[in-house]
Protein backbone atom coordinates (compact mmCIF):
# COMPACT_ATOMS: atom_id res chain seq x y z
CA UNK A 1 0.00 0.00 0.00
CA UNK A 2 1.82 3.30 -0.88
CA UNK A 3 0.31 7.01 -1.23
CA UNK A 4 1.07 8.86 -3.92
CA UNK A 5 0.58 11.77 -6.24
CA UNK A 6 -0.29 10.52 -9.04
CA UNK A 7 -0.08 12.61 -12.88
CA UNK A 8 -3.72 12.50 -14.03
CA UNK A 9 -3.71 11.38 -18.01
CA UNK A 10 -7.21 12.37 -18.64
CA UNK A 11 -10.79 12.62 -16.87
CA UNK A 12 -13.44 12.58 -19.25
CA UNK A 13 -17.04 11.72 -19.23
CA UNK A 14 -17.73 8.06 -19.83
CA UNK A 15 -21.17 7.09 -20.77
CA UNK A 16 -24.90 8.23 -18.78
CA UNK A 17 -23.92 9.52 -15.04
CA UNK A 18 -20.27 8.11 -15.26
CA UNK A 19 -16.92 9.65 -15.82
CA UNK A 20 -13.23 8.20 -16.44
CA UNK A 21 -9.93 9.48 -14.75
CA UNK A 22 -6.41 7.54 -16.05
CA UNK A 23 -3.74 8.23 -13.70
CA UNK A 24 -0.23 7.43 -14.01
CA UNK A 25 0.14 4.79 -10.89
CA UNK A 26 2.90 2.37 -11.41
CA UNK A 27 3.42 1.14 -8.14
CA UNK A 28 -0.07 0.80 -7.12
CA UNK A 29 -1.03 -0.53 -10.84
CA UNK A 30 1.74 -2.73 -10.39
CA UNK A 31 0.62 -4.99 -7.66
CA UNK A 32 -2.85 -4.21 -8.03
CA UNK A 33 -5.20 -7.75 -7.76
CA UNK A 34 -8.51 -7.86 -9.47
CA UNK A 35 -11.26 -6.76 -6.81
CA UNK A 36 -8.53 -3.96 -4.82
CA UNK A 37 -9.49 -0.61 -4.38
CA UNK A 38 -8.04 2.73 -4.18
CA UNK A 39 -8.87 5.63 -1.47
CA UNK A 40 -8.73 9.88 -3.07
CA UNK A 41 -8.23 12.64 -1.09
CA UNK A 42 -10.34 15.46 -2.63
CA UNK A 43 -8.37 18.90 -2.55
CA UNK A 44 -11.03 21.08 -1.30
CA UNK A 45 -10.14 22.69 1.98
CA UNK A 46 -11.79 20.71 4.16
CA UNK A 47 -15.18 19.31 2.66
CA UNK A 48 -14.93 16.57 2.17
CA UNK A 49 -13.19 15.55 4.67
CA UNK A 50 -12.90 12.06 4.28
CA UNK A 51 -11.16 10.46 1.28
CA UNK A 52 -13.50 8.61 -1.21
CA UNK A 53 -12.85 4.74 -2.29
CA UNK A 54 -13.36 3.66 -5.95
CA UNK A 55 -12.39 0.33 -7.50
CA UNK A 56 -10.40 0.51 -10.03
CA UNK A 57 -11.47 -0.15 -13.07
CA UNK A 58 -8.83 -1.04 -15.95
CA UNK A 59 -5.21 -1.08 -15.48
CA UNK A 60 -2.81 -0.55 -18.25
CA UNK A 61 -1.15 -3.54 -20.56
CA UNK A 62 2.46 -2.33 -19.38
CA UNK A 63 0.68 -1.90 -15.68
CA UNK A 64 1.86 1.75 -15.55
CA UNK A 65 -1.84 3.47 -15.67
CA UNK A 66 -4.97 2.85 -13.78
CA UNK A 67 -8.53 3.79 -14.58
CA UNK A 68 -11.29 4.68 -12.28
CA UNK A 69 -14.88 4.53 -13.16
CA UNK A 70 -16.78 7.11 -10.96
CA UNK A 71 -20.54 8.01 -10.62
CA UNK A 72 -21.01 11.74 -9.53
CA UNK A 73 -23.51 11.15 -6.61
CA UNK A 74 -22.36 14.34 -4.28
CA UNK A 75 -19.72 16.67 -3.67
CA UNK A 76 -16.39 14.59 -3.25
CA UNK A 77 -17.09 12.90 -6.92
CA UNK A 78 -18.56 16.24 -8.08
CA UNK A 79 -15.44 17.67 -7.22
CA UNK A 80 -13.42 14.92 -8.65
CA UNK A 81 -14.52 15.60 -11.83
CA UNK A 82 -14.16 19.73 -11.27
CA UNK A 83 -10.32 19.46 -9.49
CA UNK A 84 -8.62 16.65 -10.98
CA UNK A 85 -7.75 17.90 -15.12
CA UNK A 86 -5.62 16.29 -17.56
CA UNK A 87 -2.17 17.31 -16.04
CA UNK A 88 -3.10 17.52 -12.69
CA UNK A 89 -1.67 15.63 -9.64
CA UNK A 90 -4.44 13.25 -7.83
CA UNK A 91 -3.69 12.10 -4.08
CA UNK A 92 -4.29 8.60 -4.13
CA UNK A 93 -3.50 5.29 -1.81
CA UNK A 94 -3.88 1.68 -3.18
CA UNK A 95 -3.55 -0.70 -4.19
CA UNK A 96 -5.88 -1.34 -0.80
CA UNK A 97 -8.58 -4.65 0.46
CA UNK A 98 -8.71 -7.96 -0.60
CA UNK A 99 -9.63 -8.64 -4.17
CA UNK A 100 -11.74 -11.44 -5.79
CA UNK A 101 -10.24 -14.98 -5.98
CA UNK A 102 -10.00 -17.14 -8.79
CA UNK A 103 -10.59 -21.07 -7.90
CA UNK A 104 -7.06 -23.05 -8.75
CA UNK A 105 -8.09 -24.73 -12.23
CA UNK A 106 -11.59 -22.60 -13.11
CA UNK A 107 -12.41 -22.77 -16.84
CA UNK A 108 -15.69 -20.83 -16.74
CA UNK A 109 -16.81 -18.06 -14.91
CA UNK A 110 -20.12 -15.68 -14.46
CA UNK A 111 -19.84 -12.42 -13.50
CA UNK A 112 -22.84 -9.84 -12.73
CA UNK A 113 -22.73 -6.56 -11.96
CA UNK A 114 -25.47 -3.53 -11.52
CA UNK A 115 -24.81 0.02 -12.01
CA UNK A 116 -21.68 1.47 -10.58
CA UNK A 117 -20.71 -2.00 -8.99
CA UNK A 118 -19.91 -2.86 -12.68
CA UNK A 119 -16.70 -1.02 -12.27
CA UNK A 120 -15.57 -3.56 -9.82
CA UNK A 121 -15.42 -6.53 -12.48
CA UNK A 122 -13.38 -5.52 -15.53
CA UNK A 123 -10.00 -6.31 -13.39
CA UNK A 124 -11.35 -9.81 -13.06
CA UNK A 125 -12.20 -10.23 -16.20
CA UNK A 126 -8.64 -9.37 -17.46
CA UNK A 127 -7.24 -11.47 -14.92
CA UNK A 128 -9.39 -14.48 -15.81
CA UNK A 129 -9.06 -14.07 -19.48
CA UNK A 130 -5.39 -14.40 -19.07
CA UNK A 131 -5.52 -17.15 -17.48
CA UNK A 132 -7.50 -18.79 -20.13
CA UNK A 133 -10.57 -18.86 -18.03
CA UNK A 134 -13.73 -18.18 -20.09
CA UNK A 135 -15.77 -15.59 -18.53
CA UNK A 136 -19.78 -14.86 -19.13
CA UNK A 137 -20.89 -10.90 -18.52
CA UNK A 138 -24.73 -10.04 -16.66
CA UNK A 139 -24.44 -6.53 -16.58
CA UNK A 140 -27.46 -4.25 -15.07
CA UNK A 141 -28.46 -0.80 -14.99
CA UNK A 142 -31.47 1.86 -14.55
CA UNK A 143 -31.05 2.80 -17.83
CA UNK A 144 -29.17 1.75 -20.68
CA UNK A 145 -26.66 4.58 -20.95
CA UNK A 146 -25.60 3.95 -17.38
CA UNK A 147 -24.48 0.33 -18.68
CA UNK A 148 -20.54 -0.02 -18.56
CA UNK A 149 -18.00 -1.87 -19.32
CA UNK A 150 -19.83 -4.07 -22.17
CA UNK A 151 -17.10 -3.46 -24.72
CA UNK A 152 -14.38 -5.62 -22.38
CA UNK A 153 -16.41 -8.50 -22.52
CA UNK A 154 -16.66 -7.74 -26.40
CA UNK A 155 -13.18 -7.39 -26.67
CA UNK A 156 -12.54 -10.81 -25.44
CA UNK A 157 -15.41 -12.41 -27.50
CA UNK A 158 -16.96 -13.47 -24.12
CA UNK A 159 -21.08 -13.64 -24.39
CA UNK A 160 -22.68 -10.63 -22.42
CA UNK A 161 -25.75 -10.32 -21.51
CA UNK A 162 -27.38 -6.77 -20.82
CA UNK A 163 -30.42 -5.16 -19.26
CA UNK A 164 -31.79 -2.06 -18.24
CA UNK A 165 -34.71 -1.09 -16.07
CA UNK A 166 -36.16 1.02 -18.54
CA UNK A 167 -36.13 -1.12 -21.02
CA UNK A 168 -37.52 -4.23 -18.98
CA UNK A 169 -38.66 -3.41 -15.84
CA UNK A 170 -40.55 -6.88 -14.93
CA UNK A 171 -37.14 -9.25 -15.46
CA UNK A 172 -33.66 -9.19 -13.83
CA UNK A 173 -30.43 -9.48 -15.41
CA UNK A 174 -30.15 -12.74 -13.65
CA UNK A 175 -33.12 -14.42 -15.32
CA UNK A 176 -30.73 -15.26 -18.31
CA UNK A 177 -27.72 -16.54 -15.85
CA UNK A 178 -30.45 -18.73 -13.95
CA UNK A 179 -31.43 -20.28 -17.50
CA UNK A 180 -27.64 -20.67 -19.10
CA UNK A 181 -26.13 -22.29 -15.39
CA UNK A 182 -29.04 -25.30 -16.15
CA UNK A 183 -27.34 -26.16 -18.92
CA UNK A 184 -23.79 -25.07 -18.36
CA UNK A 185 -21.25 -25.12 -15.57
CA UNK A 186 -19.68 -22.57 -14.14
CA UNK A 187 -17.17 -23.06 -11.62
CA UNK A 188 -17.24 -19.59 -9.56
CA UNK A 189 -19.95 -16.99 -9.31
CA UNK A 190 -19.14 -12.89 -8.58
CA UNK A 191 -21.86 -10.15 -8.02
CA UNK A 192 -21.54 -6.78 -7.32
CA UNK A 193 -23.81 -3.70 -6.76
CA UNK A 194 -27.15 -5.41 -5.83
CA UNK A 195 -28.18 -7.21 -2.79
CA UNK A 196 -31.09 -8.17 -4.77
CA UNK A 197 -29.04 -9.95 -7.33
CA UNK A 198 -26.70 -10.83 -4.80
CA UNK A 199 -29.27 -12.90 -3.25
CA UNK A 200 -30.36 -14.95 -6.78
CA UNK A 201 -26.76 -15.17 -7.41
CA UNK A 202 -25.98 -16.89 -4.06
CA UNK A 203 -29.22 -19.45 -4.57
CA UNK A 204 -27.20 -20.37 -8.26
CA UNK A 205 -24.10 -20.60 -6.79
CA UNK A 206 -25.65 -22.81 -3.68
CA UNK A 207 -27.48 -25.06 -6.04
CA UNK A 208 -24.78 -25.86 -8.12
CA UNK A 209 -22.29 -26.13 -4.88
CA UNK A 210 -20.01 -23.78 -6.35
CA UNK A 211 -18.36 -20.73 -4.47
CA UNK A 212 -19.44 -16.79 -5.16
CA UNK A 213 -18.12 -13.64 -4.36
CA UNK A 214 -19.45 -10.58 -3.40
CA UNK A 215 -17.71 -6.90 -3.77
CA UNK A 216 -19.29 -4.93 -1.02
CA UNK A 217 -19.43 -1.03 -0.88
CA UNK A 218 -19.46 0.69 2.94
CA UNK A 219 -18.63 4.12 3.90
CA UNK A 220 -15.23 4.41 4.48
CA UNK A 221 -12.86 6.74 5.85
CA UNK A 222 -9.08 5.29 6.18
CA UNK A 223 -9.76 2.50 3.87
CA UNK A 224 -6.94 0.27 5.55
CA UNK A 225 -8.42 -1.13 9.05
CA UNK A 226 -7.50 1.70 11.32
CA UNK A 227 -10.51 3.50 12.14
CA UNK A 228 -13.09 0.93 12.42
CA UNK A 229 -15.49 2.70 10.50
CA UNK A 230 -16.56 0.34 8.10
CA UNK A 231 -17.46 -2.54 9.83
CA UNK A 232 -20.16 -5.29 8.87
CA UNK A 233 -21.72 -8.21 10.38
CA UNK A 234 -20.34 -11.48 8.73
CA UNK A 235 -20.88 -15.18 9.42
CA UNK A 236 -18.13 -16.89 10.52
CA UNK A 237 -18.42 -20.13 9.05
CA UNK A 238 -20.21 -21.87 6.84
CA UNK A 239 -20.77 -25.00 8.89
CA UNK A 240 -24.18 -24.42 10.08
CA UNK A 241 -23.60 -22.24 13.23
CA UNK A 242 -25.22 -18.94 13.57
CA UNK A 243 -21.72 -17.40 14.77
CA UNK A 244 -21.22 -13.51 13.57
CA UNK A 245 -18.26 -11.10 14.09
CA UNK A 246 -18.11 -7.58 12.84
CA UNK A 247 -15.65 -7.07 10.05
CA UNK A 248 -14.29 -4.16 8.58
CA UNK A 249 -14.75 -4.10 4.59
CA UNK A 250 -11.96 -2.23 3.23
CA UNK A 251 -9.63 -4.33 5.41
CA UNK A 252 -11.21 -7.81 5.47
CA UNK A 253 -13.21 -7.10 1.69
CA UNK A 254 -14.58 -5.39 0.12
CA UNK A 255 -14.66 -8.73 -1.72
CA UNK A 256 -16.33 -11.19 0.70
CA UNK A 257 -17.97 -14.94 0.05
CA UNK A 258 -21.61 -14.27 -0.28
CA UNK A 259 -22.51 -16.70 2.67
CA UNK A 260 -20.54 -14.58 4.89
CA UNK A 261 -22.67 -11.29 3.80
CA UNK A 262 -25.91 -12.57 2.86
CA UNK A 263 -27.22 -14.87 6.41
CA UNK A 264 -29.78 -11.76 7.87
C1 LIG B 1 -14.64 -0.48 -2.05
C2 LIG B 1 -15.49 0.56 -2.76
C3 LIG B 1 -15.37 0.70 -4.13
C4 LIG B 1 -16.15 1.66 -4.80
N1 LIG B 1 -15.99 1.77 -6.15
C5 LIG B 1 -16.66 2.74 -6.81
C6 LIG B 1 -16.45 2.92 -8.20
O1 LIG B 1 -15.66 2.23 -8.84
N2 LIG B 1 -17.15 3.93 -8.81
C7 LIG B 1 -18.03 4.73 -8.11
O2 LIG B 1 -18.62 5.61 -8.73
N3 LIG B 1 -18.25 4.56 -6.81
C8 LIG B 1 -17.57 3.61 -6.13
N4 LIG B 1 -17.76 3.47 -4.78
C9 LIG B 1 -18.69 4.40 -4.09
C10 LIG B 1 -17.98 5.75 -3.89
O3 LIG B 1 -16.99 5.61 -2.91
C11 LIG B 1 -19.01 6.80 -3.45
O4 LIG B 1 -19.95 6.99 -4.47
C12 LIG B 1 -18.31 8.13 -3.17
O5 LIG B 1 -17.51 8.00 -2.01
C13 LIG B 1 -19.36 9.20 -2.97
O6 LIG B 1 -18.71 10.38 -2.58
P1 LIG B 1 -19.47 11.78 -2.69
O7 LIG B 1 -18.75 12.75 -1.77
O8 LIG B 1 -19.63 12.18 -4.11
O9 LIG B 1 -20.92 11.48 -2.17
P2 LIG B 1 -21.51 11.67 -0.69
O10 LIG B 1 -21.96 13.09 -0.55
O11 LIG B 1 -20.55 11.14 0.33
O12 LIG B 1 -22.75 10.70 -0.79
C14 LIG B 1 -23.76 10.86 -1.79
C15 LIG B 1 -24.72 9.69 -1.67
O13 LIG B 1 -24.05 8.45 -1.97
C16 LIG B 1 -24.12 7.57 -0.84
N5 LIG B 1 -22.81 6.93 -0.67
C17 LIG B 1 -21.62 7.57 -0.60
N6 LIG B 1 -20.61 6.68 -0.42
C18 LIG B 1 -21.17 5.47 -0.37
C19 LIG B 1 -20.66 4.13 -0.18
N7 LIG B 1 -19.35 3.88 -0.01
N8 LIG B 1 -21.53 3.12 -0.17
C20 LIG B 1 -22.84 3.33 -0.32
N9 LIG B 1 -23.40 4.56 -0.50
C21 LIG B 1 -22.57 5.61 -0.53
C22 LIG B 1 -24.44 8.45 0.35
O14 LIG B 1 -25.16 7.74 1.35
C23 LIG B 1 -25.30 9.52 -0.27
O15 LIG B 1 -26.63 9.09 -0.41
C24 LIG B 1 -17.04 2.51 -4.08
C25 LIG B 1 -17.16 2.36 -2.69
C26 LIG B 1 -16.39 1.39 -2.05
C27 LIG B 1 -16.51 1.23 -0.55
S1 LIG C 1 -12.41 2.68 6.54
FE1 LIG C 1 -11.21 2.74 8.35
S2 LIG C 1 -11.38 0.70 9.05
FE2 LIG C 1 -12.37 0.63 7.12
Amino acid sequence: MEQILAPVVFNRHLTGDYWLIELEAPTIASTLKPGQFVNFRIENSMAPYLRRPFSVYRVSQDRRRLQVAYKIVGEGTRLMKETMPTGGLSDIIGPLGHGFTLPEGAKRIAVVGRGIGIAALPTLVEHAANKGVEVHGYLSARTRDNLVAEDIFQEYDFPVHTHSDQESPNSLVTDPLKAVSKNTQFDALYVCGSNRLAKVVHDIANSQNIPAEIAMEQHMACGFGDCHGCVINVKIDNEGTEDTAWREVCHYGPVFNTWEVLHA
